[in-house]
């Protein structure tokens, strides 16, 4: 079986981050847009960036906290930021964010990628209860042969120890792994520890980390196969 052109021989696992890449963050808000209001985008984008910067800020300082637990303080930060907005529409977010929406070319190409004796798999910063949610509500389980959260690392994304989990968890080597991102900085860090980082970078945002670069460039997943 041959594979598409960003795919290299060697490659036995195509591993994809979770949020951002196959679940769109934005859909919590999105779904709820009459509860938040007008600032709704800039709201989630809020929402988002804490929920990141919290996850650098407590591995550098050598500490750990569930991906969940980030999500709900990050969300209550996004309130305080957004005095206007009515918290009342908490739960409902919260509970919006446990089933995003997938791309919705991400069940295709997770089964045309099996479909060519390749694994495939999840590696996120969410915890197990929420990815497992996720997994469900976009009814991808039968599509995916691991969900990996970095949970049993304890520690977030870039950490190398996150990414070694893929390497115990399916027996192979870095270079046999695709790593599929739409997280700059995600590439960033697949990329340092010698996967092979494809960049899904469907807004057309300007590159960064240039020392760390992704090896293709896609505007969507479909391009994997
Ligand atoms: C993930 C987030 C950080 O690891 O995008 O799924």
């Amino acid at each position: 079986m041959s594979f598409s052109a960003l795919i290299p021989a060697s490659t036995k696992a195509v591993i994809f981050d979770a949020y951002g890449t196959l679940f769109d963050v934005h859909s919590a808000v999105v779904r709820h847009m009459a509860a938040v209001g007008p600032d709704a985008a800039r709201f989630s984008e809020v929402w988002r960036a804490k929920q990141l910067e919290y996850s650098w800020v407590l591995s550098l300082a050598g500490r750990y906290e569930p991906f969940w637990t980030l999500t709900e303080k990050a969300l209550d930060y996004a309130f305080a930021r957004f005095p206007q907005i009515d918290s009342s529409v908490r739960p409902l977010l919260l509970e919006a964010y446990r089933s995003l929406d997938a791309y919705p070319e991400v069940r295709e190409t997770l089964t045309a990628l099996r479909g060519q004796g390749l694994k495939t798999g999840i590696l996120s910063n969410g915890d197990p209860g929420m990815l497992n949610a996720a997994v469900e509500s976009a009814a991808l389980a039968d599509d995916l042969d691991v969900i990996l959260s970095v949970d049993a690392a304890q520690v977030f994304k870039t950490s190398p120890r996150t990414y070694e989990l893929v390497l115990q968890a399916l027996s192979v080597a870095t270079n046999e792994v695709v790593f599929v991102s739409s997280n700059r900085w995600d590439i960033a860090g697949a990329a340092a520890i010698g996967f092979t980082p494809v960049w899904v970078n469907r807004l057309g945002l300007p590159d960064e980390y240039v020392e760390l670069a992704p090896n293709a460039v896609i505007s969507s997943l479909r391009e994997l196969v």
